[in-house]
């Protein structure tokens, strides 16, 4: 969507994975807060995202009106000291009667909704899709479209279909980002499934509208350190919406060192907008994999992603990523924070360990010998 927002894709922080409906003003206040004093502000984390459960009903005037026990001081306080942080609010709502917990949705209130939202300074909506009375998403999401471009503010379009009816054909005039799956949760299984139906989907991405392949479980608890930096690595590779999902006034030390690696976090937010993808598969069911993209300055992100259960070298080829097999390039190892080749030719392998990956910017010495093809 050409609203000069979503240049790159978003980052920031939704209460959902974590703290489901446990949400009030104070939590959110303080995550602003950590944000800030962890430095993730400044690596570009700057949506607060307030998700399901912040608003139990309608006034009689109709209004959508905040917890007053979990909201006392009302969304229009909390934007404005998200704001005086530097930061931007996001809300939720849903095209459908409900929400998904059940509270007032959107549907057929588009227009008053969105100039409340406009009004208490909101900056981000995530638009969902419960209670939808049957009517197809291409139906119900324009007219909140319609509504915020009249509301007299600018604001994130997050378009929360699950992947239903291929948003990728029809979203990416109407939001900044749709997603292309079903929920994530907080496992191996979910998560390496989501990365491959989000992969089909490579190609619509871009500026100003991405897949969305829902948001981090990083430090959540339910995968190992290797599996969170993988699902960290493929999410920045693909181009996702990097909204961390945990309670990140508790963060460990492992935690922050995977979502605050600024060379990862620069991949996903290049300017050349390109969505990485699956590239090569070997191995038992496919799981020794090389997933890779483009990015500016004529340079190369590659993960080589170990889905197996037993440690292995996976090889990425100049074949499986495009590239001539005689340009060299150099090699960066993104998570060692250091050049591990200095002129690779025609292939580059490593040793990954079990659900682990590794991460790295390729860099050509010759870029006229680039396959752009
Ligand atoms: C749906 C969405 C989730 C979350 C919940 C809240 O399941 O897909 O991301 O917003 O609703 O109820």
């Amino acid at each position: 969507l050409n609203n000069g927002l979503a240049q790159t894709p978003q980052m920031g922080w939704n209460s959902w994975n974590f703290f489901a409906c446990n949400i009030d003003e104070t939590v959110i206040k303080e995550t602003a807060d950590a944000l800030i004093s962890t430095g993730l502000a400044d690596l570009g984390y700057v949506y607060v995202n307030i998700d399901d459960c912040w608003c139990p009903t309608r006034n009689f005037e109709g209004q959508l009106v905040p917890d007053p026990i979990a909201f006392p001081s009302g969304i229009k306080a909390l934007a404005d000291y998200i704001h005086g942080k530097g930061l931007k609010l996001g809300i939720y709502s849903d095209a459908g009667a409900f929400t998904c917990q059940v509270r007032p949705g959107s549907l057929y209130h588009e227009s008053d909704d969105a100039k409340l939202f406009a009004s208490w300074g909101v900056d981000y909506l995530k638009y969902d899709n419960c209670y939808n009375l049957g009517i197809p998403p291409k139906e119900r999401y324009p007219p909140m479209r319609e509504a915020l471009n009249v509301s007299g503010r600018t604001i994130f379009y997050s378009i929360c279909e699950w992947g239903v009816d291929d948003p990728a054909l029809w979203a990416g005039k109407l939001g900044n980002s749709w997603r292309t799956t079903d929920d994530i949760n907080d496992s191996w299984a979910s998560m390496t499934a989501i990365a491959d139906l989000n992969d089909k989907w490579a190609a619509y991405a871009g500026p100003g509208g991405w897949n969305d392949p829902d948001m981090l479980e990083v430090g959540n608890g339910g995968m190992t350190y290797q599996e969170y930096r993988s699902h960290f690595s493929i999410w920045a590779l693909m181009k996702a919406p990097l909204l961390i999902g945990c309670d990140v006034r508790n963060m460990t030390a492992e935690t922050f060192e995977i979502v605050s690696n600024e060379e990862v976090i620069a991949v996903n937010q290049d300017p050349l907008g390109v969505q990485g993808r699956k590239v090569n598969v070997s191995g038992p069911d496919g799981c020794y994999q090389v997933w890779a993209g483009p990015l500016s300055g004529d340079r190369w992100a590659v993960v080589l992603w170990n889905r197996c259960s037993k440690a292995n070298t996976i090889t990425a080829t100049w074949e499986a990523l495009g590239l001539k097999s005689g340009v060299s390039v150099s090699v960066r190892d993104l998570w060692q924070h250091k050049e591990v080749a200095v002129d690779a030719v025609s292939s580059f392998g490593a040793q990954v360990d079990a659900h682990d990956c590794r991460m790295y910017m390729f860099t050509p010495h010759t870029t006229s010998l680039r396959n752009i093809a």
